[in-house]
């Protein structure tokens, strides 16, 4: 079976990622500096797969030890590159950081790939790159606009540099998974989303509110234009995101589209206010979230849902979990991270 490299394969979409490549029988070496990520996640694969992944603590951004990694696993087929800080406020505080860890990570994977035959690239991406809409849900033919974040800067840059080099090279083959919001844990509860410090996203500010971690989630303006007034996101399981990745990988693989390039939104279809989301976890959950409305969160996006057709019909894939299985995942991975820190 083939070999994979997973860079950030420790990490929250990472680390269900490589769950699902090896559940399809693919081998997998994961590349991970462990600077956003727990080295005992992948005592959590190993328990719902059974199989210990290669593992090398390797920041992407140093091209030596990237180098010496690949003359050490010589078959890996594919990269499917995770690596990346993501903390969009973090990112403003600190462009540089993100700038040389998002951009170099991804120009030394490009340049060592035909170095090492590796000719096959899945690459993050985010619906950030849409800004706000205006026509929703939206499309890939949607147009880019101007970056709120250097985070957000860093995707769309990355997507322009592999276009780029594959224009300047045809050996290459890339997919641009753009996602929406992923959420929700796997459902055995043994790997999930392990934020550093206080969250930033909504669904952790959410479970560890109810667990009793924080005092209150604070909701970020309830004065937009949307129907209870806070904002939408099109919130999708992080499994069913993973397995889009498996059928990514197996289409650069089979070199299934005969196209070098090619660009998919993974959400689900459909929109959910913050004041919803609460409501459905608080049904799913019976535990109260405690909460107040505060002022808008600045370059919040007012409302975005995906169109996700396109990735529907060409790669056969579609989000199947209901949000109230995936809100439940989401509170079973809490509650089971809650047990560990006690017992520790
Ligand atoms: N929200 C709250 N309270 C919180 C946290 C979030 O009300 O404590 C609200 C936000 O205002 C927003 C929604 O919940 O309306 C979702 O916020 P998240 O921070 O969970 O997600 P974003 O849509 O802002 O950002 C996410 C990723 C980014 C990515 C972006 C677009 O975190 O990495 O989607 O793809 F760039």
């Amino acid at each position: 079976m083939s070999k994979i490299l997973v860079t950030g394969g420790t990490g929250y979409i990472g680390s269900h990622t490589v769950v699902e490549l090896i559940n399809e029988g693919f081998e997998v070496v994961i590349v991970d500096n462990l600077s956003n990520s727990n080295i005992e996640v992948l005592n959590g694969i190993e328990k719902i797969t059974g199989i210990r992944p290669d593992f090398e603590n390797i920041d992407c951004v140093d091209y030596v030890a990237l180098d010496r990694m690949f003359e050490k696993y010589r078959d890996i087929e594919a990269i499917i590159h995770f690596a990346a800080s993501k903390a969009v406020g973090e990112s403003v505080d600190k462009p540089l950081l993100y700038y040389r860890n998002n951009l170099v990570s991804l120009i030394n994977l490009l340049q060592l790939m035909p170095i090492h035959k590796i000719k096959n690239i899945v690459f993050s991406s985010s619906c950030t790159v849409y800004g706000q809409p205006d026509i929703l849900p939206v499309t890939e033919e949607a147009p880019i606009k101007v970056a709120l974040s250097p985070y957000g800067n860093t995707k769309q840059i990355g997507e322009e540099i592999i276009r780029d080099t594959i224009n300047a090279n045809p050996f290459y083959s890339s997919i641009i998974l753009r996602y929406f919001n992923p959420i929700g844990a796997h459902p055995t509860a043994e790997i999930g989303e392990l934020p550093n410090g206080v969250p930033n996203n909504l669904l952790p500010f959410v479970t560890q509110t109810a667990i009793g971690l924080r005092k209150q989630l604070q909701v970020f303006g309830n004065d937009y234009n949307t129907p209870d007034g806070s904002c939408i996101r099109d919130y999708i399981h992080v499994v069913d995101l993973a397995k889009a990745h498996v059928i990514a990988v197996r289409r650069l693989l089979d070199n299934e589209s005969g196209k070098q390039i090619e660009t998919f939104n993974l959400g689900t279809g459909r929109g959910l206010s913050v004041l919803e989301i609460i409501r459905s976890f608080e049904k799913v959950t019976h535990v109260k979230v405690p909460y107040k409305i505060v002022g808008r969160r600045v370059g919040d996006i007012e409302k975005v849902w995906a169109d996700p057709a396109f990735a529907n019909n060409i790669l056969g894939w579609t989000a199947s979990e209901t949000v109230e299985e995936t809100l439940r995942s989401a509170w079973q991975w809490e509650k089971n991270l809650a047990k560990r820190t006690k017992s520790e």
